[in-house]
């Protein structure tokens, strides 16, 4: 039996079960400020009723009285054959139908949730689904995910196998989603939803975030707002190919399914095996877009991320500043460097290793990972060595996953790449990159060893970061059997979330970074294996502002690296000033990506006050909560952020103008989740202007800046010859 594992970092306190009465009932699980109600009849279809505000017993038992008809909680396949199913399958005898009804239910209860398990059967066939939720205590964040099982005598083929889904009553329904490429990720796109099926599919294989994302907002009251309205947002927690379907039919219900997708992926399911599908998270708030994406991050720092009571550390990486020509002498001027602006942590990225194909280009190495001596005679030791001496933090950068045809693991071992049968080998990056065979356990072993080799050697490594820079090209096991060719994709990242495991129970400390091509893998399947991610390989602050503002829909700023980088850019040349820059990179997890020897010493005398000012602001920004305030997708010319303590005694205010015209009119912003009781102290951080801002050291209430927000100037009070278009301000509110 195979089992995904579900949030493995989740402390389950011996469960205490409570077994059901088995008459018509409505049952609901609720969080502290949601509920969701079902009505679990034995021996009828399982029923969907409720999911919003939370409700007391009394207004559950009623539901059905309140004219809420309820819909298949989890619709199958057969019966209804023109309806959308969640699950569909073919048995060993050919039917191609389902008919389940309740069996009964549990209700189990862990440290931090509730989890209600109500278990399906067919009414002929021995198959068995059940369907399961977890509702947390503390957050409003609600769990689906399904467990099917094969009581037959021969194998049954799973064609469809969704997670979860949502019907959501139909209104002024606005969907929020992303959608983006290589270098420009998490772009946002808001519309209504409209009759006919919208579909948002991940087939990359490898990197499941980069063109689209797993995650969607329903906004019920109309179009989108950041701090008003009621919003459900959802989340598939998978570190593989997904489909999330929104479909508005005839029916009163738009209806949401989210799961694994079924692209050339039908599963083989044995007697006697179960199938557990990946968990869709749910949330609902009134407090619009912002309060939604509160709840996930609260649920993710809690209960996800892996080591998220911990500040993350300020870092330099190497790839922006020397990319693969490292070498002894600019590593240690590098990590001098960072210590010398305050930095905490050096990470050598690309280029590092290769002894028979050295890697001075993308075209070999990858799966070799031993040090290239001629670039670094002294290795890793003496790398770590400096480190010590620098008194920084030594970090390295890895792609296990992936190999190259010119390398020694190649030569030893072609049969563990990724290859259709009978056909030539496709090719990546440098034109000689191939995906290992994560569903070989072999392989899966190799993957762990690459990281555990390194901490043997060098314990004293702080930080991997982690890569995958390739999609799945050649669809073919090597491993698998002829007939389970279709479980790649899946089994796939079965072996790779083994890995993980593995890598996680022996390294808890390590910090690791999730980074694919940039933001390829930004996903809550993948975030309890690391600390965080790497948001995009486009460092450009501009264009940052827009895709850090998509990423932090689901994905909280203590997990979003975000480095200060080169003028001109060099991903889209633009040249930004680098207070923008700073001010930009430190609404995340601040970091460098830059060689410094190119900045000049009032340049680096900025940085040094900016990381300073960062870590005072770090607990706000990392542990706070979001608030968002204007959007750049709206296009006003301005954009506008604040994160705020769970205290309401401190918050970190945003402002980044993103257009430049003269005479232009701006938005005044409102502020939000102040204590509108509490007077608060302002003062700028990273500031170049000459003369102060007119409210800087002054103080006013939570209310009039939430009802009112504070006058920013266009521009910068600078020199004649160094005004420029770019303007930003970053203040920091102090509670007296
Ligand atoms: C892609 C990553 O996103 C970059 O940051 C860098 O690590 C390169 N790969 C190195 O090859």
């Amino acid at each position: 039996m195979f089992r995904y594992s579900k949030g493995f970092i989740l402390p389950v306190l011996a469960a205490t079960m409570m077994t059901a009465p088995m008459s018509a009932e409505n049952v609901s699980v609720s969080t502290p400020k949601t509920s969701l109600a079902l009505d679990i009849t034995k021996g009828e279809t399982l029923k969907f009723l409720y999911y919003g505000d939370r409700l007391n017993a009394a207004d559950v038992a009623q539901l059905q009285s309140a004219g809420t008809f309820g819909k298949d909680a989890y619709p199958v396949y057969g019966l209804s054959a023109e309806a959308q199913a969640a699950l569909s399958v073919q048995h060993a005898d050919g039917n191609l139908t389902l008919d389940m009804s309740v069996e009964g239910f549990e209700q189990v209860a862990e440290a931090n949730a509730k989890v209600l398990k109500v278990q399906l059967k067919d009414r002929v066939y021995p198959f068995y689904v059940t369907v399961c939720y977890r509702a947390y205590n503390d957050v409003d964040i609600i769990e689906m995910w399904t467990e099917i099982k094969n009581g037959e005598k021969q194998t049954v083929t799973l064609k469809q196998f969704d997670s979860a889904y949502m019907p959501i009553r139909r209104g002024d329904v606005w969907m929020s989603h992303f959608y983006g490429a290589w270098a420009n990720e998490a772009q946002l796109s808001e519309e209504p939803l409209k009759p006919g099926t919208f579909v948002i599919e991940n087939r990359d294989g490898v990197r499941n975030a980069q063109t689209s994302r797993g995650e969607v907002m329903f906004s019920l009251d109309g179009k989108a707002q950041e701090n008003s309205g009621r919003v459900i947002g959802a989340a598939i927690c998978y570190t593989g190919n997904y489909k999330l379907r929104a479909v508005t039919d005839e029916s009163e219900y738009h209806q949401f399914f989210a799961g694994i997708d079924d692209y050339n992926s039908e599963y083989h399911l044995k007697k006697n095996e179960t199938f557990v599908t990946p968990v869709t998270a749910f949330s609902y708030s009134k407090e619009g877009l912002s309060g939604v994406s509160r709840n996930f991050h609260r649920w993710g720092r809690k209960y996800k991320l892996a080591n998220a009571d911990r500040e993350r550390k300020i870092l330099l990486n190497s790839w922006e500043g020397v990319y693969l020509n490292i070498n002894e002498k600019d590593m240690a001027q590098m990590m001098a460097d960072i210590k010398s602006m305050g930095g905490e942590l050096f990470v050598m990225d690309d280029g590092w290793f290769g002894e028979k194909y050295p890697r001075k280009t993308d075209n070999s190495a990858l799966g070799d990972w031993k040090v290239d001596r001629e670039k670094l005679p002294n290795g890793i030791e003496g790398l770590l060595d400096e480190a010590k001496k620098q008194g920084v933090k030594f970090g390295i950068w890895i792609e296990p996953e992936m190999s190259n045809t010119k390398s020694e693991l190649y030569d030893k071992h072609p049969d563990w790449v990724i290859k259709a049968p009978k056909r030539e080998l496709r090719t990546g990056r440098g034109g000689t990159q191939v995906v290992l065979d994560l569903a070989n356990p072999k392989v899966q072993d190799f993957v762990f060893s690459v990281v555990d080799d390194l901490m043997t050697k060098y314990p004293e490594i702080d930080y991997i970061k982690w890569d995958a820079n390739m999609h799945i090209s050649n669809h073919g096991s090597q491993y698998l059997t002829a007939d389970n060719q279709s479980h790649l994709y899946i089994d796939y990242h079965r072996g790779l979330e083994k890995a993980l495991q593995r890598i996680r129970a022996k390294y808890p400390d390590l910090t690791i970074q999730d980074c694919a091509s940039g933001g390829g893998r930004v996903n809550w399947g993948y975030l309890p294996y690391f600390d965080e991610f790497w948001t995009s390989d486009n460092t450009d602050a501009l264009q940052r502002v827009y895709m850090q503002w998509g990423t932090s829909y689901f994905f909280p700023a203590i997990a979003m690296a975000a480095h200060i980088s080169n003028a001109p850019n060099h991903q889209t040349a633009r040249t930004v000033p680098l207070k923008f820059r700073t001010d930009v990179a430190m609404c995340g997890r601040l970091g460098m990506e830059i060689q410094p020897k190119v900045l000049s010493d009032v340049d680096k005398d900025q940085c040094r006050k900016a990381i300073a000012d960062y870590k005072c602001i770090r607990p706000i920004v990392q542990f706070g909560d979001l608030y968002r305030l204007q959007s750049p997708f709206e296009k006003k010319g301005v954009a506008s952020l604040m994160y705020v303590t769970e205290a309401k005694d401190k918050a970190v205010f945003y402002w980044f103008k993103t257009e430049a015209f003269c005479n232009q009119h701006l938005p005044r912003i409102p502020m939000a989740g102040l204590d509108p009781q509490k007077r608060y102290r302002v003062t700028e951080l990273n500031r170049i202007d000459h003369s102060p801002l007119s409210f800087e050291g002054k103080t006013f209430s939570g209310e009039y800046l939430m009802q009112n927000g504070l006058e920013i100037p266009y521009g910068h009070n600078a020199d004649w010859g160094k005004a420029n278009e770019w303007a930003s301000r970053v203040l920091l509110l102090e509670a007296l």
